[in-house]
């Protein structure tokens, strides 16, 4: 086998399950259902599920398509459609690394869980445990009020295992989700068994389900279930791009993948949604009060509610280290992929070992999360996940349809992604690639921008929207724009 040969996935079931353990994440079980319960219920599955089948299932296929074809990370492949496109690729992987720089930092938080479950150490106030003992939690976002040595201990101890998986390639990588994408699965499960034994679980089902189809009218939801879907699948990161050059062109299927990833993905959170609010309800009949009155959402839905609900169950220590045991998992495939498209974006520029660049690049992932360490980390996490949620992501991915389908050619690009399928697309890839996703994301991105001009988020001051938002998202894309004019190849791919 020569080296090239030997970076590849060992098979196509085990590229598949790399792709889905990027895209099955911390989003899936917190993010998911906290966000159809506030937009609509049961009735956010209709705008979700047409986000996925007109955005994310397309361009899931691009995304394959490009990785397939031409053997290279984001930038490089933009590149090869047109060397003025590369800075498109770019982005996409400096918004990765700015996610993957609090994601890290999440998961750090469910390490330092995972000690205190064996206590239950949170048994007298579980908001009070997490906002002082981990978080150490400031008023402001101005006072930082001193790091959390803890939090980077853990930190640093998730980081050495990113370094440690991603050090030995695609191989290793193809080992690890083969584990990091069952596990988490059937902890789900065994979650939903517990779960709808509870009292009150019904109550919470009935909440998560209950359709209240007036929001369909409302915008807003619209731009949440773009925004879930695009974050879910991992869509816009160039991890696609790159997990797909791995593969070996002559034996993959590049439309039935697509669909395979993003369906499962999807699947999983509908499920993750049972695991979540049945115990919601139990927490909400068990502690007397109504679910509506429950604050619930965010950070705090998985380090509040959760570890609340644990305390309250038999065999408490059990389901406490189970449940952070899945968080992480669900988490390590997602974080470590990103790692990986950056890597992969950058070595087809710069001759240069794998071994430092993955050293050096969770180094900058280690010291990119310290501000995320603070007393006032939860502060910046909350306003940084905005921005490069809302703003950014959906930027890059509106990107990729303007240059890879309007300016490249939408037909081109779905004749690589057929060139490397039995199960052929048609027409309706172009619709949605040319027409329907770039109309829904340039609604959703401008809705953004109104709102966030007439209301600035949450209760920040300007100096810290300007630095953690707005002038964050500028410099993303300043240098996204510069490294695809700077690095450039004479030689094209192909
Ligand atoms: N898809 C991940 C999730 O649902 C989010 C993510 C995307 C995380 C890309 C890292 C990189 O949690």
């Amino acid at each position: 086998m020569t080296s090239e040969q030997s970076r590849y996935w060992s098979s196509r079931t085990a590229f598949v399950m790399a792709a889905v353990g990027s895209a099955v994440g911390l989003g899936n079980l917190w993010r998911f259902p906290y966000i159809a319960y506030n937009n609509g219920g049961g009735a956010f599955l209709i705008p979700w599920l047409v986000a996925l089948f007109t955005a994310g299932i397309p361009l899931m296929r691009l995304e394959f398509a490009l990785g397939t074809r031409f053997r290279a990370g984001a930038p490089k492949a933009f590149q090869s459609l047109n060397p003025k496109y590369a800075w498109v690729g770019w982005g996409t992987l400096l918004v990765g690394l700015v996610i993957v720089f609090y994601y890290a930092v999440v998961m750090a938080w469910s390490v330092l869980f995972m000690g205190h479950s064996i206590t239950v150490s949170w048994r007298e106030n579980a908001a009070g445990f997490f906002n002082g003992r981990i978080l150490g939690l400031t008023k402001s976002i101005g006072d930082l009020g001193g790091i959390q040595w803890a939090t980077l201990g853990a930190l640093v101890f998730v980081w050495a295992i990113i370094f440690l998986i991603i050090f030995k390639g695609p191989k290793v990588v193809g080992k690890v989700v083969a584990w990091t994408v069952p596990l988490p699965a059937l902890l789900i499960v065994v979650f939903i068994i517990r779960g709808v034994t509870l009292p009150g679980a019904l109550s919470g089902l009935k909440f998560y389900l209950k359709p209240d189809f007036s929001k369909l009218l409302d915008i807003g939801v619209w731009r949440a279930a773009y925004g879930q879907i695009f974050f879910s699948l991992s869509l816009a990161f160039g991890i696609m791009i790159a997990y797909a050059k791995y593969q070996p062109p002559e034996r993959t299927e590049v439309n039935r993948n697509a669909w395979i990833t993003s369906v499962t993905n999807c699947s999983i959170s509908f499920i993750a949604g049972f695991a979540v609010f049945t115990v919601i309800g139990y927490l909400a009949t068990s502690t007397g009060q109504a679910i509506e009155g429950m604050k619930i959402g965010g950070p705090g839905l998985t380090f509040v509610t959760y570890p609340t609900a644990i305390q309250l169950m038999p065999v408490a220590p059990l389901f406490g280290v189970l449940f952070f045991i899945m968080l992480l998992t669900l988490g390590i495939d997602s974080a470590f992929s990103l790692v990986e498209a950056v890597i992969c974006g950058i070595q087809d520029y710069v001759k240069t070992s794998k071994e430092k660049l993955t050293f050096w690049i969770c180094l900058l992932g280690l010291v990119g999360g310290i501000i995320f360490c603070t007393g006032a980390g939860l502060h910046w996490l909350d306003l940084v996940d905005h921005f490069a949620n809302e703003t950014l992501l959906v930027f890059f991915g509106l990107m990729e349809c303007i240059f890879a389908g309007w300016l490249f050619g939408f037909r081109k690009v779905r004749g690589f992604a057929n060139e490397y399928s039995k199960v052929k697309i048609g027409l309706w890839w172009d619709v949605c690639i040319a027409v329907l996703t770039p109309a829904a994301l340039i609604i959703v991105l401008g809705d953004t921008l109104w709102n966030s001009i007439r209301n600035p988020y949450g209760d920040y001051p300007a100096w810290a929207l300007w630095l953690g938002g707005w002038g964050l998202m500028i410099l993303v894309v300043i240098i996204s724009v510069l490294l695809g004019f700077l690095v450039r190849e004479k030689k094209s791919v192909e």
